[in-house]
């Protein structure tokens, strides 16, 4: 239930192993498009198992609940758990799926979760699909989160680094490990509210890497230290490791913000202050502010200078802007009346940017938006900006000024090739 990011992907890996899957969503369009063989999203490698699913007949995708849900032995649940004001996990769509759910069982049926929810939730969807139910049919529901990362979602979930089973009773935790028996990887199983926390400190504890490095960066900028040898100097000890200490302008997407909230909601309601992953997240707010603090100082003010903005996904490989940190900068340089350029190979500028007095525009190549700038932003990682022709480029510059918000490209290069150069805790 629900065919977006995780929902597809799942659908799609059990497939690949074998079994008969139904994809089920109430959106006619995105239902349509995923019959046609076309993702509505971008993700390498993924269209091509699609079709190929297609194809040998593992897969469907429907808006027909009742038969959906009436034909089928195990049920996951994929939906979208938005952020509401107050930070905690809007669980409306999990409530009216847990509600289907038991409308239309027939029969003993495995409710595995995938959808990030708050500690608790699998108690909910089991009283939710109770009341639900005409007749007192029996059913598990387990909670089994998902770890997947967008742009490598297909990667991750055909090889999980580790499988979080959740559940109640032996026989559902066996039931779930015996679908999975094509995963050669760690199961760990665990209480189902253990497993919705094991989901949310993991998330918590990967962003408190990233806003440490950042917070080092700061500093490493101050004391003309490079905070790249740092993170290596100090990711080499493996009760560290490498992964995940990458310095930049803050982590975005529709994961870490989200969920820290969700989860600093969690521990207010609990009387508990979580203060660590309070900075963890108000260090990330301050991010992109301190690199635009260092244009600024070079430009002298925003006013009427074009800056080029490169990269406006949270991270490459994905066309998904949400939480983007590129968007949160292009905000205050429209704001402080910059004119703004901005280039990314896969995601679009949101509407309100495109289509409001003070706007920017968006190129279909990097050396178009780089055109007459005062000064280029580097905001992702995406691979081609390393192997744009910069010499070239700075010939059609207003002024030859890189931030390498993402600390990409090659500082000392960069500055022979004549250019003022600033990374993050890196020059
Ligand atoms: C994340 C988790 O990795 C995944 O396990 C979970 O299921 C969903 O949330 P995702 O949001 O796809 O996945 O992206 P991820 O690759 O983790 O990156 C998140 C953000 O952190 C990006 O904005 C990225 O640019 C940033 N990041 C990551 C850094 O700034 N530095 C790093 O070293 C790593």
């Amino acid at each position: 239930m629900g065919s977006g990011y995780v929902g597809t992907t799942t659908a799609l890996v059990l497939a690949e192993f074998g079994w008969n899957v139904t994809g089920l969503d109430t959106d006619d369009r995105k239902v349509e498009s995923l019959r046609q063989g076309t993702l509505p999203f971008y993700e390498d490698g993924l269209e091509v198992l699609l079709q190929k699913h297609l194809q040998s007949g593992n897969i469907r995708f429907t808006v027909d609940k009742e038969n959906a849900l009436k034909s089928h032995d195990v049920i996951f649940i994929c939906v979208g758990t938005p952020a509401r004001q107050d930070g905690s996990a809007d669980l409306r769509n999990i409530k009216q799926v847990a509600k289907d759910i038991g409308r239309h069982m027939n029969r003993y049926q495995l409710i595995v979760n995938k959808s990030t929810v708050p500690v608790g939730t699998q108690e909910r969807i089991s009283e939710w699909i109770r009341a639900a139910q005409p007749s007192p049919y029996p059913f598990d529901v387990v909670s089994n989160p998902e770890f997947l990362r967008e742009g490598r979602a297909l990667t991750d979930a055909l090889h999980p680094d580790r499988m979080i089973i959740g559940a109640d009773n032996d026989h559902a935790a066996k039931l779930l490990q015996a679908l999975y028996y094509s995963f050669d990887c760690p199961i760990l199983i665990t209480t189902p509210r253990t497993a919705e926390l094991i989901k949310y400190a993991s998330n918590a504890f990967l962003a408190t890497k990233i806003s440490f490095i950042n917070e080092i960066a700061e500093l490493c900028d101050k004391l003309d230290v490079n905070v790249n040898e740092v993170a290596r100097g100090i990711g080499l000890d493996p009760r560290i490791g490498l992964p995940f200490l990458q310095a930049g302008i803050g982590y975005g997407g529709s994961c870490f913000p989200k969920d820290i909230s969700a989860l600093l909601r969690t521990a207010y309601e609990q009387d508990v202050g979580l203060t660590l992953v309070e900075q963890v997240a108000s260090v990330n707010r301050s991010k992109h502010l301190h690199l635009l603090d260092k244009v600024r100082d070079r430009l002298g003010s925003f006013e009427n200078k074009k800056v080029a903005v490169l990269g406006l996904a949270f991270k490459p490989d994905t066309d998904d802007i949400r939480e983007a940190p590129a968007i949160r900068i292009i905000r205050r340089l429209l704001d402080e009346r910059a004119c703004v350029s901005v280039h990314d190979p896969a995601a679009k500028l949101p509407p309100d940017l495109t289509h409001s007095a003070a706007a920017a525009v968006q190129w279909e190549t990097p050396q178009q938006a780089l055109l007459d700038a005062d000064a280029a932003i580097l905001c992702t990682e995406w691979k081609n900006y390393r192997l744009i022709d910069w010499d070239r480029i700075k010939l059609g510059m207003n002024q030859p000024n890189i931030f390498d918000g993402r600390n990409m490209l090659d500082a000392r290069k960069m500055t022979s090739m004549g250019f003022y150069y600033q990374g993050i805790g890196y020059r």
